[in-house]
């Protein structure tokens, strides 16, 4: 998967701008606050359909603009796509891709892939438990958009679930059928989602235990814990333990149990990174699971993800950097940072930005 050609208009600081990349490393550099980090979430917009950092797209429109227009050209082995992104500031978004409207956020997740890696990514390890479950549900969505499917699905009827929990602890009324009903339908997402995770934090178990290992020589483990623990997923099974805790569902006013409250947990042989692990032990491990997940897109799509590195090669020592230039040879990597010295990688590309313009200088500094 390649990524040939970003045009932006009124997005965040930038007017009008156009950047093209080649296959190896684009490196992005400048000060601070110039830039260099919207470029990389315009990309990730294309991906994901909403920015890595900001929950209101509208903020996104450059301040005094009424709307924002990106273009993206990229490719895979099969063919060359050309996707639109358009949003207005009423908040109206359209997303086409060689002219087709995407209508749906799992429509838009089979074109293009990629590995975003930042700083705050050592939340992953470190932050609250929704923050590990958010970056499995992307990684799987990303690869299988029926499980986004479902999940939008599992979480309308879980809210709808808890609208009645409150209500029925407000009431008093302890035996209303449509409790049951909410059961059964969480009970068919929730275990299939249940399934994916287990398989995929599986599989990128197998992948990041091997990459850790060869970095730093430590056994990195991943451990899915879901809420509801049982020997078989099933339906049956979820759906017999959402009914057993029915009644203290109704004592709480919400629920209790269901994948909203799973956990992934990460240990360094038998310890627990968050509680024990050095910041640079984390940092590490976060370089392993996002190197595995690459990997694993690879291993499931066919096709390398393009990696999109914010800001990271001042936060890795020199062992780590080496080893990551060393994994990225093969891949297309877009990568910013304050100066050159610290990039990695075959360079394809060199730009500079300055307060919001774009300026190829890729001759005088290869
Ligand atoms: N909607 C917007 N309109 C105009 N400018 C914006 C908007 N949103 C953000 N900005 C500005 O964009 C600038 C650049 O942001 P960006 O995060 O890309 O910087 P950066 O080059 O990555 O900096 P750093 O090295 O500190 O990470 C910031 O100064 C910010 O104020
Ligand atoms: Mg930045």
């Amino acid at each position: 998967m390649k990524i040939e050609k970003l045009s932006v208009r009124n997005f965040r600081n930038y007017e009008c701008e156009e950047i093209t990349f080649g296959e190896n490393t684009n490196i992005i550099f400048g000060n601070n606050a110039q830039g260099k980090t919207n470029i990389l979430e315009a990309i990730f917009l294309f991906s994901h359909g909403r920015s890595h950092r900001t929950k209101s797209d509208t903020e996104m429109i450059k301040f005094g603009s009424d709307f924002m227009k990106l273009c993206l050209e990229f490719c895979d082995s099969d063919r060359e796509y050309k996707a639109v992104l358009q949003l207005s500031k009423n908040g109206k978004k359209s997303i086409t891709i060689n002219n087709v409207p995407i209508t749906k956020l799992s429509m838009l997740m089979r074109y293009l892939n990629v590995v975003m890696f930042s700083p705050e990514d050592l939340q992953i390890i470190k932050g609250a438990p929704l923050l590990r479950r958010h970056f499995l549900d992307e990684a799987i969505s990303q690869l299988y958009p029926v499980y986004l499917k479902r999940l939008i699905s599992y979480h309308k009827n879980l809210a709808q679930k808890n609208n009645l929990l409150k209500k029925m602890r407000f009431s008093g009324n302890t035996n209303d059928g449509m409790l049951d009903v909410w059961n059964e339908q969480l009970s068919d997402d929730g275990a299939f989602i249940m399934k994916y995770r287990a398989d995929f934090t599986e599989k990128l178990n197998s992948f990041s235990s091997d990459i850790h290992k060869e970095i730093c020589g430590e056994i990195l483990n991943l451990l899915y814990t879901p809420s509801i623990d049982c020997d078989i997923i099933d339906k049956d099974n979820f759906y017999n333990k959402l009914s057993v805790a029915a009644e203290r569902e109704i004592e709480n006013g919400s629920s209790l149990y269901g994948i909203q409250r799973d956990e992934i947990r990460f240990f360094i042989g038998d310890k627990e990174i968050k509680n024990y692990a050095s910041q640079g032990q984390q940092r590490t491990a976060v370089l392993s699971l996002k190197m595995a997940q690459t990997e694993l897109i690879k291993d499931i799509r066919g096709e390398y993800p393009v990696l999109l590195l914010d800001d990271i090669m001042s936060e890795l020592d020199s062992l780590r950097r080496s080893y990551l230039a060393g994994k990225i040879a093969d891949k297309q990597v877009i990568l910013t940072c304050t100066d050159t010295d610290s990039a990695i990688g075959k360079t394809s590309a060199v730009y500079k930005v300055e307060n919001g313009g774009i300026e190829n200088v890729s001759a005088s500094r290869k």
